[in-house]
């Protein structure tokens, strides 16, 4: 599909902000949504809304059978071996403390030990805290490249698990998580993937990677905020105890004793966000539409070229220089506060995060407040990094 097309599916993006065509470059906070998931929410709603998995009226079965289409959509995208290893969650948040607080219930001592990596976002470091684990994060070098033969001496008797994110939303490194997995499984360790950054912009395949875990959010992915997904491997799913109790996580309830339904619904407690998993399938075949690797090409010509635009500005520090990155740029300039400059930007129509994007030991690490971070998505163009490019010039003399 050709860039214009992709746009015109995406009619958020054609509006002035503050007099300035929108520039649209926070992607790596959440995605916009093309036109085919729009329409799939409201369609939800004007004609199939119902609760699902127990009705007998037409409209529950049908709000099933879509509902359950989606879960081997998403088996297939990620390539799961079993659509019961498919979870459907408010997101990545919600997954990484669903196996947080299942796995550690079924195989924490009190004594335990979790190895993250030092670029892991907050939603992958305070779930395993909570769960009572003391972190061992992995180092990684001033380019923003995880050091493996530290990652080697950092297991020890106590560790459970190795929870890592596959693409870091601050830096943009893109981890070798199927070395990775083979490392933590030679010590008979199961490994998380915090898989949020890496489903929009790269191929997944939870099988090739070998992970036990892979979590990520429909929003970061063309699809709806408030849904998203945990995979996990059936033999694990099938060792750990439910995360919520209520509705249709059970097989027999009674005051004395409650059995659990089987997978995946013994994770599912309660109503699911219907509409939004219905959102989540068209996302994936917008995506699909135009094919994920043709996706990352595209995305990595755009990286290529505002990084090397970005590098002409003057006393610019880019956070981030990995080989392998995915299409995120995390900079400062001079002694500019990221805030100022993301405030002066936003008044030209250049919408950029700014701050420590929930990755707080990143900025420690580099003894930085925050970054200004540029993140782009499929509809993104070259002219955009130019207009981006042109606002920083324009507002640096400001500072
Ligand atoms: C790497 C990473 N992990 C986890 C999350 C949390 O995702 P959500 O807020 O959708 O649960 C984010 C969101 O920014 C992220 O970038």
């Amino acid at each position: 599909m050709i860039p214009e097309n992709i746009r015109s599916q995406f009619p958020i993006l054609d509006q002035q902000v503050h007099g300035h065509p929108l520039v649209y470059l926070d992607n790596a906070a959440t995605t916009q949504k093309p036109l085919s998931v729009i329409n799939a929410l409201s369609d939800y709603y004007l004609t199939l809304n119902a609760n699902i998995h127990r009705g007998a009226h037409h409209l529950a079965t049908e709000a099933t059978e879509r509902y359950e289409a989606v879960r081997r959509q998403v088996q297939h995208f990620i390539n799961a071996r079993h659509s019961h290893e498919i979870v459907f969650t408010r997101g990545t948040t919600e997954s990484i403390n669903l196996v947080a607080s299942s796995f550690s219930r079924r195989y924490f001592t009190g004594d335990d030990e979790v190895i993250v990596s030092g670029m892991e976002h907050h939603s992958n470091i305070v779930p395993w805290q909570l769960a009572g684990a003391r972190l061992r994060p992995i180092p990684f070098s001033d380019e923003g490249v995880l050091d493996i033969d530290e990652y080697r001496n950092l297991f020890t008797p106590k560790t459970r698990i190795v929870a890592v994110t596959a693409v870091s939303n601050t830096l943009g490194t893109v981890n070798p998580v199927a070395e990775i997995v083979r490392i933590a499984h030679e010590h008979g360790v199961p490994v998380l993937v915090d898989g949020a950054q890496m489903v929009a912009h790269e191929p997944t395949d939870v099988q090739a990677m070998g992970c036990d875990f892979f979590c990520f959010s429909a929003h970061k992915m063309y699809g709806p905020m408030g849904t998203g997904v945990m995979y996990g491997r059936e033999e694990l799913l099938n060792e750990l105890p439910p995360y919520q109790g209520g509705g249709e996580m059970i097989s027999e309830v009674t005051f004395e004793r409650t059995t659990y339904n089987d997978l995946p619904f013994k994770f599912e407690a309660g109503t699911p966000s219907v509409g939004d998993v219905i959102g989540l399938g068209k996302a994936i075949d917008f995506m699909n539409e135009i094919g994920i690797n043709e996706i990352a090409r595209q995305e990595a010509n755009l990286l290529e070229y505002a990084t090397s635009r970005l590098c002409e500005i003057p006393g610019v520090r880019i956070f981030g220089t990995a080989p392998h990155k995915s299409a995120v740029l995390s900079f400062l300039v001079g002694n500019a506060h990221p805030y100022d400059l993301g405030t002066l930007l936003d008044q030209l129509g250049v919408a950029v995060r700014t701050g420590h994007h929930c990755t707080q030991p990143v900025m420690d690490r580099y003894g930085i407040p925050g970054t200004v971070r540029a993140s782009f998505a499929v509809y993104n163009t070259t002219a955009e990094v130019d207009a981006f490019i042109s606002a920083l010039e324009r507002v640096l003399p400001l500072l």
